[in-house]
């Protein structure tokens, strides 16, 4: 499958936002991330439900929403009513994940993951068949424009390895510092998804960059 991209609101121009969207709309990405930072489990706070419900009035690409923050469950079916198509909570941010995980799907979304760049992939071990999506930090949440880590693509492998022997219906998305130089190597490691944020909208031409990152 050729790789999905899924640009982050998070470097858009917020006081226009709905053009913003109809650019994303207009464009070959396949999602939109939407970063939800409480200021809590990272430091810095972004935007929240009632934004999120703006941007999905206008999006006609799925939301892929990114949740920073703690005490995920208690926001589930506000995101999800929201307009979310995708929901990932932090692993780090989840004492019952396999609950948070059937609580995202019971309410008709896809279930996320996002790991921060210190987390082993074996915390994810006994849950992957129930994961619809692994989202690897590749920066450490909570600022977009942050330099990517290096290791990513050795843990995007072993995460492959780790799909493929439970033999895991799991997408793995990248999320942090990605650009063209660095989005060839997360797919040749196994990357299906990929997050871009500063590198499409600091371009000159945000569709264009979309483009190039999608026919790679
Ligand atoms: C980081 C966010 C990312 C960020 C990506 O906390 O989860 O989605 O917006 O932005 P860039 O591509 O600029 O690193
Ligand atoms: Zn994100």
């Amino acid at each position: 499958m050729p790789v999905q991209i899924a640009p982050s609101v998070l470097a858009s121009d917020f006081a226009n936002l709905q053009s913003e969207i109809e650019m994303l709309n207009a464009s070959a990405c396949d999602y939109i991330h939407v970063d939800i930072m409480d200021g809590v489990f990272v430091p810095n706070i972004s935007f929240g439900i009632p934004v999120t419900q703006a941007i999905s009035k206008h999006a006609k690409k799925p939301l892929d929403v990114h949740l920073m923050i703690v005490n995920p469950d208690n926001y589930l079916e506000a995101f999800a009513n929201a307009g979310a198509a995708v929901i990932s909570v932090h692993v780090e941010a989840c004492v019952h994940l396999h609950r948070s995980l059937q609580a995202i799907k019971a309410l008709g979304c896809k279930a996320g993951v996002a790991i921060n760049p210190h987390t082993p992939i074996s915390a994810l071990e006994e849950v992957i068949q129930d994961i619809d999506l692994v989202c690897v930090m590749s920066v450490n949440p909570g600022f977009g424009g942050q330099k990517f880590i290096e290791n990513t693509y050795d843990k995007v492998r072993r995460l492959k390895e780790l799909i493929n022997r439970k033999n895991a219906p799991t997408v793995i998305e990248i999320d942090g510092g990605v650009n063209l130089e660095n989005a060839p190597l997360l797919m040749a490691a196994g990357a299906d998804v990929l997050v871009a944020g500063s590198f499409v909208f600091n371009s000159s031409n945000p569709i264009e960059t979309i483009k190039q990152l999608k026919s790679l």
